[in-house]
């Protein structure tokens, strides 16, 4: 197996950060990034991995960053860049603002593709390169109160399957990650973020009160970053990496089964699971 440059973002916690450490002690010279320089400090005295400071939303700081990994590499470039930096905005669509909705997206999906449009020029100079794109299975199947992020994951899931054909054809790869629930900060993240969009006297204010309980059991059925770290190794190892990976297995068969369900059916199993009493729509017309 040659030695590839990796760059990971999000590399600070979660899957990024265990994916950083597996790919780097298979050998592969990995670069971590992220925006809090303790956690990249740490992660460097940790493994054997190079580590950038990098905000995906700040044009500037992915310039920077652009201009280090060209010094690390020595004018190389990246062979591989695994796009995993996000977080989830939970809460009742109609309740998430402007502002809310535009710093998920900056992050999800433009955060994403300003990395990707700084590293395809050299993949393509080179004819090779591999982006790996970390969706979720929210970019499959839409959740109550997920419908801000899920929405993030549809667009970045989109994107890959066009990336997919119009970088095919100069020799770089496009796959998508999607995992299921997955014991990190994600969840805690979540938490702060959802108190932020929570309003006085809220019609949704039995959901909000429900929300560390439903954290809570998702986290019970949640698998555990390394599920996730397998398929993002096979994504980079493989010959030809697969299309799509849903990760972990209880997840990928959890999917199969929801998209076998009539929508109207799974709308009510969703809706009672988040403790929405489904209400007979009022006749419009009389
Ligand atoms: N955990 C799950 O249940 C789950 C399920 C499906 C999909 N995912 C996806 O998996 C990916 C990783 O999430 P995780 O579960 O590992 O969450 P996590 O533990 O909260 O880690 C998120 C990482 O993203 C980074 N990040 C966030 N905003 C950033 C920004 N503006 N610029 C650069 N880095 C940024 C964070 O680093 P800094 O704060 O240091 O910047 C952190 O390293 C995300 O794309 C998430 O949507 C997670």
């Amino acid at each position: 197996m040659s030695k590839l440059f990796i760059l990971v973002t999000g590399a600070t916690a979660g899957i990024g950060r265990a994916a950083a450490i597996a790919l780097a002690r298979e050998g592969h010279h990995v670069i971590g990034a992220g925006r809090r320089i303790d956690a990249l400090e740490q992660l460097r005295a940790e493994a054997n991995v190079d580590v950038v400071r990098l905000d995906v939303t700040d044009p500037q700081s992915v310039e920077a960053a652009m201009a280090e990994i060209d010094r690390i590499t020595a004018g190389h470039g990246l062979d591989v860049v695994i796009n995993n930096a996000g977080y989830g905005l939970p809460g009742p669509l109609t309740e998430i603002g402007d502002a809310e909705l535009r710093a998920q997206y900056e992050t999800n999906v433009f955060g994403l593709m300003r990395i990707t449009r700084a590293v395809v020029p050299a993949m393509i100079r080179r004819g090779r390169g591999r982006i790996i794109n970390v969706s979720s299975i929210g970019g499959r199947i839409t959740f109550p109160f997920f419908g801000a992020y899920n929405s993030t994951k549809y667009a970045i899931e989109s994107m890959s399957d066009a990336l997919r054909v119009e970088l095919g054809a100069f020799g770089i790869d496009v796959a998508l990650v999607e995992p299921g629930p997955i014991k990190t900060e994600f969840a805690a993240v979540s938490l702060t973020e959802v108190s932020r969009v929570q309003r006085e006297g809220s019609p949704f204010a039995a959901v909000y009160a429900r929300a560390d309980a439903l954290a809570a059991e998702s986290d019970r059925m949640a698998g555990k970053p390394e599920d996730v770290v397998r398929a993002i190794r096979h994504a980079v190892n493989a010959r030809r990496p697969r299309v799509r990976y849903v990760v972990p297995r209880a997840a990928s068969f959890g999917l199969a089964l929801m998209r076998l369900l009539p929508t109207r059916m799974l709308d009510a199993i969703l809706a009672r699971f988040v403790g929405l009493a489904r209400r007979r729509p009022a006749q419009l017309t009389a």
